[in-house]
């Protein structure tokens, strides 16, 4: 064994005492700061589920997104009703998972198409303002400004949990600003971004598919026959690295209008244009008629919980959307005319030549994407 002076032993202990010291203070910062954004989650967690945040009170943003339908419209409605009583907005409350994952808006060179942005039009580009509209929309929570609601979460049963993580409200439209912050952090929490489907233990090799299901995939995943994958992506993301099955862009299925679409009969205030109402997507926001009628392509995850369908929620079932996909441009398939016909992807969607059993098999596919699958 080798000797060392108590000079040297000294030199040792103090330096492992520091290091210790360092190691401990950095430690702790990491620590602090996910300590920091699990608070700010869970007050977003609150935040999402209070309903004394709208006006008159009786709405949050869970009443049409909840946990119990992958945070979409727990009645399933056609388009969830808004606070004040004979409201609807215009479109089918879609799942609020796996948002997180929209980049911007952005117009992509390599694919001459717009693509990412939240809202089905695209129209916001981060949680954060996605999780300041609804408190405002008339046809939604109906506040009618930041002052109305900042006053309302000052009465909140949360507001003392947000004074610990923000402080008392000095001024508005910071606090308008945190109320957001909190919200969005919650929807970037692992609780909204699960990958727990029954797909993802097949990938990791804990799940076994069914041969129906296996064999919907290897149609989903068929860029000659079904092509779903063309716009459902079932690579990796490569920003995230995670599978989403949507590419961001946006596309016109060709879909008919809802003629149970109570948004038609709202006051003329809010919609002029009565029953001629045509939902023109991302081509009204950004002006441009080549986009007319597209929507962003949605995520699949948990698509068998968010029904109905499509911007709309024209079809009530998978198997209606798969048939309709299969089957729009074919003559005598019944279906109605779209709702905006010029720009459809004739393409890759409306005469896939599948089967029934093929309609069934990617239907049994589909229903593999729920979360919360017990390997
Ligand atoms: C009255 C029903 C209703 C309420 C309340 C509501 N939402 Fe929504 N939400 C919708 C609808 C409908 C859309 C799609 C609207 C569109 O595309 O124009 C949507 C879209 C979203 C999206 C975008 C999803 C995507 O794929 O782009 C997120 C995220 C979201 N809502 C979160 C929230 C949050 C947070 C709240 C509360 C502050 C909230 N919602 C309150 C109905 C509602
Ligand atoms: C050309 C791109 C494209 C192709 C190909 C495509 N989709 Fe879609 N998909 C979309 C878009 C865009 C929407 C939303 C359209 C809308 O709301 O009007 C959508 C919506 C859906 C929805 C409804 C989701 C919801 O939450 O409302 C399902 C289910 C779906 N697609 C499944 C499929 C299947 C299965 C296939 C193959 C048979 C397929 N898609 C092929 C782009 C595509």
């Amino acid at each position: 064994m080798k000797r060392i002076s108590i000079k040297q032993s000294l030199v040792i202990i103090v330096s492992v005492a520091f290091l210790a010291i360092e190691f401990s203070a950095c430690h702790k910062t990491n620590s602090n700061q996910n300590l920091q954004t699990e608070m700010i989650a869970e007050l977003g967690r609150k935040l999402f589920f209070d309903s004394s945040l709208s006006n008159p009170g009786g709405q949050s943003c869970a009443t049409c997104h909840s946990p119990s339908t992958a945070f979409s419209d727990p009645f399933h409605n056609i388009v969830s009703p808004g606070i004040s009583p004979g409201l609807f907005g215009n479109r089918n409350a879609p799942t609020a998972m796996y948002a997180k994952f929209n980049p911007p808006l952005h117009y992509s060179i390599p694919d001459s198409a717009y693509v990412g942005g939240l809202f089905l039009d695209g129209r916001v580009n981060t949680l954060e303002e996605q999780a300041q509209k609804p408190f405002l929309n008339p046809l939604e929570m109906g506040n009618t400004d930041a002052t109305m609601l900042v006053t309302k979460l000052q009465s909140s049963i949360n507001y003392n949990f947000y004074i610990q993580i923000y402080g008392p409200v000095t001024d508005v439209n910071t606090a308008f600003s945190n109320i957001a912050n909190a919200i969005a952090t919650f929807e970037r929490s692992d609780t909204l971004n699960a990958f727990t489907s029954k797909y993802d233990y097949y990938l990791k090799g804990q799940a076994t598919l069914t041969p129906s299901e296996l064999r919907g995939l290897n149609l989903f995943n068929d860029t000659l026959k079904a092509m779903c994958v063309n716009c459902h992506l079932t690579s990796p993301d490569p920003a995230s690295g995670k599978i989403l099955f949507t590419d961001f862009s946006y596309e016109n299925d060709g879909v008919p209008p809802n003629p149970y679409n109570p948004y038609y009969t709202i006051p003329a205030s809010y919609n002029p244009l009565g029953h001629s109402y045509i939902d023109l997507g991302l081509g009204d926001f950004i002006n441009d008629s080549d986009n007319y009628g597209t929507f962003r392509t949605p995520t699949l995850r948990n698509v068998a919980l968010s029904g109905p369908y499509f911007h709309n929620g024209c079809f009530g079932t998978l198997e209606e959307v798969v048939h309709f996909y299969n089957t729009r441009d074919s003559s005598g398939s019944g279906f109605a005319i779209p709702e905006y016909a010029a720009t459809i992807d004739h393409a890759e969607t409306g005469n896939q030549h599948l089967s029934a059993q093929d309609e069934a098999d990617i239907v049994a596919f589909l229903k593999t994407l729920t979360d919360g699958y017990q390997p």
